[in-house]
């Protein structure tokens, strides 16, 4: 099924991307300008100047306005237009469209559908991402390719074992069972791996060098989103603490492309920036290295004439069960 929930929240932005000048990026396939207000709240406009359809994201912030970049009409963060320099009257009701938007978690989310519905009550619970005691790094990739692939490898990670041999592979992922559970709009995925080898990254960031009982718990929230929670201690000692928690963004800029942003929150060693480092990177690398995977299997998704539906295995449970809950938003529609 193609197109995507509207009456949801998706992340647009990180917080640190929107400063002095307009930013424009495509969400689900509409143009979305974002800019800051001088006391510094978000607006979120439909990113096409009803003049001359210009990009009104090319142009500039004017006090809480934005000015389009062509003939210089200006737009308030309702979208409605203010200034004509040309002209002294404004058509009544002359404007652009504009989107809620919530800035939180140092994130910009923007709500597409009907804005009455909007709800902040219905915001992923990415606090982690900003919160004290924890401490986060952040990056983003854009991948060529559909959404509803990079939640699919996110919920089987028995990938991490072929494909991330240098960061986060290590023994017992194929071995032991994936606990699947439905929880409205959510989909839980568990595995315990116990007297197990510790991943090249659990050695790097936590000295761990002999056998270590680790799990994941998999959390997937409707629309677009992924927490994986890892668990890494010696065998035996039960630690509650998550070992690092990442947090997983998947906003769909059109059918075959996607924003990407990721964030991984450590809660020890905060201060310690060659841990910091080390975390990032290893993480960068293995998403570089589902990049490159995402984008070769939407090629071949693309070319494949006989349209047949992709296999569903055991290690896909949890990724059809998320497929199926934004399907269930779709048929519903606008959901
Ligand atoms: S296209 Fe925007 S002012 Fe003319
Ligand atoms: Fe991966």
């Amino acid at each position: 099924m193609s197109g995507f929930p509207t009456n949801q929240w998706y992340v647009a932005a990180r917080s640190d991307e929107v400063a002095g000048a307009p930013f424009g990026r495509m969400i689900c396939g509409e143009p979305i300008a974002l800019f800051r207000r001088r006391d510094g709240s978000i607006a979120a406009l439909e990113d096409r100047c009803p003049h001359r359809k210009y990009a009104l994201s090319k142009g500039a912030v004017i006090g809480d306005e934005i000015q389009c970049g062509y003939h210089g009409l200006q737009f308030d963060g309702t979208g409605a237009c203010t200034r004509i320099p040309s002209q002294t009257t404004i058509p009544r009701g002359f404007g652009t469209g504009a989107y809620a938007v919530v800035e939180k978690h140092a994130l910009i989310f923007v709500w597409l559908g009907d804005a009455a519905k909007a709800d902040p009550a219905l915001l992923p619970d990415w606090s982690i991402n900003a919160k004290p005691g924890w401490s986060a790094v952040h990056g983003y990739h854009y991948v060529k390719s559909n959404y509803q692939l990079l939640i699919d490898n996110l919920l089987d990670l028995t990938h991490l074992a072929i494909v991330h041999k240098t960061t986060l592979a290590g023994p017992g992922l194929m071995e032991n069972p994936l606990e699947v559970e439905t929880d409205g709009d959510a989909v839980r995925a568990r595995r315990m791996m116990r007297n197990v080898d510790p991943t090249p990254l659990h050695r790097a960031v936590k000295g761990l060098s002999g056998k270590i009982d680790r799990s994941h718990l998999t959390e997937f929230f409707a629309p677009a989103y992924v927490g994986v929670w890892v668990w890494a201690a010696p065998v035996g000692s039960n630690d509650k603490d998550p070992h690092h928690v990442v947090l997983n963004s998947l906003t769909p800029e059109t059918e075959r492309s996607t924003h990407y942003f990721w964030s991984v929150a450590r809660c020890f060693a905060l201060d310690d920036q060659r841990i910091t480092k080390i975390l990032h990177d290893m993480n960068k690398i293995a998403f570089d290295e589902d990049q490159a995977i995402l984008e070769e299997q939407q090629r071949m998704i693309d070319g494949d004439r006989s349209g047949a539906a992709l296999a569903s295995l055991d290690g896909d449970t949890a990724g059809a069960a998320a497929r199926r809950i934004v399907a269930k938003k779709l048929a519903m529609g606008a959901q």
